[in-house]
């Protein structure tokens, strides 16, 4: 009997050892879990990443504080998720001989190969101020990311402040008009309309083969997250066209919706501190960077992303 007790109690302990701890925000309950009490240098047990995974998609981001983490680790605490999706010349205009990192990261960091950051015209610069804007990561590919991964190697003194707002509140939150106006809608993503709103003309500055690459592909503007059933606004600075509209009508009408979307009662800002590791949902939330001075100072940001499971359309 006595051995049975000690058993149970072991058990109970062990199991209590591998619960997450997740804390969240007092008027936020279900947007972002702030998670403590975990190493991601470690190797995880089952049990464990399946209570991570059920908690990116009840809390659509998660936040861990101090993980000193190596690219390698990064990758692997990534692969627990899924498969990675590599980055490469369909997500960005960086030649593969000009890489810092593996095309298992993408970098989204303001530093070229020689870890200097980027002068004032350098086409990368430009290319990346599209982070800037509101949108989610690959929506502009036939398949769309998964899980962001981000690790702040070295975050900038000043700004670099990364805002994720929250898509399925957006979409609880729309009037039932407009919830029934877009429920069918189809939009075009590609990465030549959100660097169209900087200024940035891909079409002149890319040969014709490297435009092959941004060919827009099609999207719902509404989804819905199979596992806890509620629906969110796919929205991204990506699109640039929703099918059989005007183009005009179409950027009237879904800046409108971000503008709606981003209002501060769906948002939360995150302020980096050196070694945190952001996953988000981008099925579930729109992000963007927020400025810093990039010309002079070092921000070494890392991302890992997890495939999407299948084309949406
Ligand atoms: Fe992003």
């Amino acid at each position: 009997m006595i051995k049975f007790i000690i058993l149970l109690l072991l058990n109970i302990f062990l199991f209590m050892g591998e619960t997450l701890i997740i804390k969240t925000r007092d008027l936020f309950p279900d947007f972002v879990g702030f998670v403590s009490d975990i190493n991601l240098k470690e190797i995880l047990s089952d049990s464990l990443i399946n209570e991570l995974d059920a908690a990116v998609n009840k809390y659509a981001v998660l936040v861990f504080k101090d993980q000193n983490i190596t690219d390698h680790e990064q990758v692997r605490f990534t692969e627990y998720f899924g498969k990675i999706e590599a980055s490469g010349k369909t997500s960005n205009i960086t030649k593969d001989k000009d890489r810092r990192l593996s095309s298992d990261l993408a970098d989204v960091s303001n530093l070229d190969k020689d870890n200097k950051p980027f002068t004032l015209n350098d086409p990368r610069r430009i290319f990346n101020l599209g982070n800037r804007l509101w949108h989610t990561d690959s929506s502009f590919k036939p398949v769309p990311a998964k899980y962001s991964l981000l690790s702040g190697r070295n975050v900038s003194k000043e700004g670099g402040n990364t805002e994720f707002a929250d898509m399925r509140s957006a979409y609880d939150n729309l009037d039932f008009k407009i919830k029934n106006k877009i429920e069918k809608m189809i939009c075009e993503h590609s990465l030549i309309y959100s660097r169209q709103r900087l200024g940035f003309d891909m079409v002149r500055e890319l040969s014709p083969d490297e435009i092959k690459n941004f060919k827009p592909v099609e999207q719902p503007l509404v989804r819905n997250n199979k596992l806890t059933n509620r629906k969110t606004v796919f929205l991204s600075s990506h699109i640039g066209k929703i099918k059989d509209w005007t183009r005009p009508d179409s950027m009237c009408f879904i800046d409108d919706l971000i503008e709606y979307a981003t209002k501060e009662k769906f948002l939360y800002v995150h302020k980096w501190l050196q070694n945190d590791l952001v996953i988000w949902d981008n099925r579930q939330t729109m992000h963007r960077a927020r400025a810093f001075d990039d010309l002079t100072e070092y921000r070494d940001m890392r991302r890992t992303t997890v495939l999407g499971e299948e084309k949406l359309i």
